[in-house]
């Protein structure tokens, strides 16, 4: 369930009222008496004159008034009101308000746009955690912009889907239940959604799929999920990793590494989650996500160390290590999009490697690219959501790493981890314009805060919905 982001009040108010304290103190003018009494609005006032609330976009404080109704009172910092800040506040205030909320600040269309993103966002929680109480509706008081409303809240869904996907344990998420998952949930947006089977995977040869894939009881599988509005000026192909689990097969993961491997399929949850937001805004830019599923499993029919495989488009990898599956299927995908699809632009993204984690820490996602151009129009469009990204060099120099004696490449290649990753992956993207993000960092947190919620974060989803939706214009 995600939080229902309305205008204006309709029934009677909700417990909780967040009052926005921006450069000039709280904002009550527009607030309507049923929302504040003006019993409460002087207390609020003599309040404010008393002790100056902090303005600080997401600082949140509570003003007890017992007896009272509404019964509690938030103070939020809205900082200098820029879309950053009002993210941030709409998070915080979603985090601390739970159930319902009335929000009482003045913003117009980016800036209510973002404030309904964050109230999304920050109101999120894990539907299997019953005991935690996501935010259900927030009624904004002082606006009337629906469409920037609406345009928040597409960005606040794609990213909680993501999340509910990633967040979701193993024993459900096999690779079909995703694929039915994305069939449900993108079909009645009038996105097309093909769930190819192992049967196909096989007649296609999508050799690197396959061998992650057969270690596994439940089989692999690919989706191919097609956006096509009339009069798109591009055609984008994004590719997400969609490693249902990740145990690291023969060569095993520790337990320590291995418990939060269910969310290895966060990649192509950010996928499938900003084309969610492209397609709820039905944003005129073609758009087709791909997304190999398999779980890296332990089993008599794994792939070994030593195995050859042979990727669709024919080049071969000699499988140095079962753990560094990711770029094994990425390879199939990114393969078929080229040759297939012969997209303007192709994107992958992928918890790949821990190296990245060591190399930009927990916040950022590794930016890999021959492309100025896009590398600069990622860049903004991370910067722009808050889910910022490093460019890292595709250095030629550890191409010889990769060299194998027995096929095309290796696919473990030592350090640079992920490095040497986006290398192996650079030749499946033959002549069209790549770039690839490692987001093993940023795709979890370890606890509610800022824009995240503990668990998978969704990271990617927003930024990729940002940078197609870049394309709609020119
Ligand atoms: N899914 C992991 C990468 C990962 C690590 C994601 C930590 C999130 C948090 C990936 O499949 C993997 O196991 N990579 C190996 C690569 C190595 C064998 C070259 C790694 O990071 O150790
Ligand atoms: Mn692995
Ligand atoms: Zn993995």
């Amino acid at each position: 369930m995600t939080t229902d982001v309305r205008l204006g009040i309709d029934e009677p108010p909700p417990e909780t009222l967040a009052i926005g304290v921006g450069p000039s103190g709280p904002v009550l003018d527009g607030v309507p008496t049923p929302v504040l009494p003006i019993s409460v609005r002087s207390l609020v006032e003599e309040f404010v004159a008393e002790s100056e609330p902090s303005t600080k976009p997401g600082d949140v404080r509570e003003l007890p008034l017992p007896g009272e109704l509404p019964a509690r009172v938030l103070l939020a910092g809205l900082g200098s009101s820029a879309p950053t800040d009002l993210r941030l506040a709409g998070a915080e205030i979603a985090r601390t308000a739970g159930g319902d909320v009335a929000v009482a600040i003045a913003a117009r269309d980016d800036e209510l746009a973002a404030l309904a993103e964050g109230l999304v966002l920050g109101g999120y929680r894990f539907d299997a955690r019953p005991r935690e109480r996501p935010l259900a509706r927030a009624w904004l008081v002082c606006c009337d912009d629906a469409a920037a409303v609406d345009w928040g809240v597409a960005y606040g869904r794609g990213a909680a889907w993501a999340r509910e996907l990633a967040n979701t344990r193993a024993p459900t998420k096999t690779p079909m239940w995703v694929a039915r998952t994305a069939a449900e949930t993108l079909t009645p947006l009038g996105v097309r959604v093909s769930t190819r089977d192992a049967y196909w995977l096989a007649e296609q040869s999508f050799g690197g799929t396959l061998a992650v894939g057969r270690s596994s009881v439940s089989p692999p599988c690919l989706v191919e999920a097609r956006w096509r509005p009339r009069g798109a000026a591009a055609h984008l192909v994004v590719v997400g990793k969609g490693i249902t689990f990740d145990t690291g097969g023969y060569n095993l993961k520790p337990g320590a590494s291995m418990k939060t491997m269910y969310t290895d399929v966060a990649g192509g949850a950010a996928a499938l989650g900003a084309l969610h937001v492209v397609a709820a805004l039905r944003v005129p830019v073609r758009l087709t996500v791909l997304v190999p599923l398999a779980e890296n499993a332990v089993s008599g029919s794994a792939m070994r160390p030593g195995d050859v495989i042979r990727h669709f488009g024919g080049r071969t990898t000699e499988i140095l290590n079962t753990d560094a599956e990711g770029r094994l299927v990425l390879a199939d995908a990114l393969a078929y999009a080229v040759t297939r699809l012969r997209p303007d632009a192709v994107v992958d993204i992928a918890t790949l490697t821990g190296g990245i984690k060591v190399a930009l820490g927990l916040d950022t996602a590794g930016l890999y690219t021959p492309s100025d151009e896009l590398a600069a129009a990622l860049s903004r469009a991370g910067d722009d959501t808050g889910e910022p990204l490093w460019r890292m060099p595709l250095n030629d120099d550890y191409a010889e790493l990769l060299s194998s004696d027995i096929a095309d490449a290796n696919n473990s290649s030592g350090q640079p981890q992920a490095g040497t990753a986006a290398m192996f992956l650079r030749p499946f993207a033959g002549d069209i314009p790549w770039a690839h993000l490692d987001i093993a960092g940023p795709a979890r947190a370890s606890s509610d805060r800022g824009l995240v919620t503990r668990g998978a974060t969704g990271f990617g989803a927003r930024l990729l919905a940002r940078w197609i939706e870049a394309h709609a214009v020119g």
